[in-house]
């Protein structure tokens, strides 16, 4: 059947993949596959304050450089991620600064990052897991600064105008508490005039994620309620589990379904991403987790996709 960007652009529907740019040079067919099925990237990990200034005041653009070409030459998408998240920070952000200081270092980093890629970055993860598992504000270096996520996003939007500014975060697909503590957060970040474009529902779901895709509908019509775009960001589905691996794969293939239904079926949903290409290099190789099997092969859940793409 017909790739699945080709079923997708008749949706309005952009499809990603995460990737990591090493890969495409040391694996022809990841690169092959990824520009067949795709129309969107996100770095997995090269756009990571970690990857792009481990150094203060020294950036390395080279592998963001060499994923946004490959998006170029290949007419798809790009999304930035990310540029406040607690985690991959460098070692020298957990100095002692001041707010002024802090200020400067966030200004300075958004501002280099943001205006290297100006006009070629569709999407930015702007704020990535802000929000812990007990529905509060993480601990993080940023927040000597009080405002540093509002400041955040305004400093993107200064750098970038054309981007599309995000609010990513997992574990909020459904309706609980952290959906609702995400909510509060990003309706006040609306309420403020703070440059907020869209939130992005990670998505990283193990074979238990049915009941809470029964509810996800809900949860997403709140938020496109407020006037946001909503994207699938990081989908992936643990293939671990009772039952024979033949079940298994069929109930993965049957949640990946019901999410793109639900992204379907909600007019502001506009992009649907894996976390990844081939069960080879995924984050939870072990697992299983994606569409394509380590040999390239498409599992039942590539095609649960493709047929879902098929209907009108
Ligand atoms: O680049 C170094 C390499 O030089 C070194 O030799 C090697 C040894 O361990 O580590 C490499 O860095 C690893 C990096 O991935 C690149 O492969 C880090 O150790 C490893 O921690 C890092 O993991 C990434 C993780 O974010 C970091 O927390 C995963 O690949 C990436 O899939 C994952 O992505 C996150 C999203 O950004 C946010 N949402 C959740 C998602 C899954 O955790």
């Amino acid at each position: 059947g017909p790739p699945l960007r080709t079923l997708a652009e008749k949706h309005g529907l952009q499809v990603g993949a995460a990737v990591e740019p090493n890969l495409l040079l040391q694996d022809p067919e990841y690169a092959q596959v990824l520009a067949r099925e795709f129309n969107l990237v996100v770095a997995e990990n090269v756009m990571k304050w970690g990857a792009l200034q481990t150094t203060r005041g020294q950036f390395n653009f080279a592998p963001a450089d060499l994923l946004v070409e490959f998006a170029q030459k290949n007419h798809m998408a790009v999304r930035g991620h990310t540029l406040v998240w607690h985690q991959q920070l460098p070692r020298w952000v957990y100095g002692d600064f001041t707010p002024a200081e802090m200020e400067a270092i966030l200004r300075e980093h958004i501002q280099t990052v943001v205006g290297h890629f100006r006009g070629k970055i569709a999407y930015w993860d702007v704020a990535n897991e802000v929000i812990g598992d007990d529905a509060e504000l993480r601990p993080t270096p940023f927040e000597v600064l009080p405002d540093y996520l509002e400041k955040a996003f305004r400093y993107a939007h200064a750098a970038d105008p054309g981007a599309k500014l995000f609010y990513n975060d997992y574990g909020a697909e459904g309706l609980g508490p952290k959906s609702d503590a995400i909510y509060a957060l990003l309706k006040s970040l609306k309420d403020k005039g703070v440059p907020l474009d869209g939130v992005g529902f990670q998505a990283h779901l193990d074979l238990n994620f049915s009941p809470t895709a029964a509810r996800m509908a809900e949860n997403l019509e709140r938020f496109a309620k407020l006037g946001l775009e909503i994207h699938i960001t990081e989908m992936d589905v643990r293939l671990s589990g009772p039952g024979s691996k033949a079940e298994r794969l069929q109930k993965q293939a049957q949640i990946y379904q019901e999410v793109l239904q639900v992204c379907l079926r909600q007019p502001r949903c506009k992009v649907f991403t894996l976390w990844g290409v081939s069960d080879a290099y995924s984050w939870r190789a072990a697992s299983e987790p994606l569409i394509f099997d380590a040999d390239y092969q498409p599992k039942p859940a590539y095609f649960a996709l493709q047929r879902t793409l098929q209907q009108p």
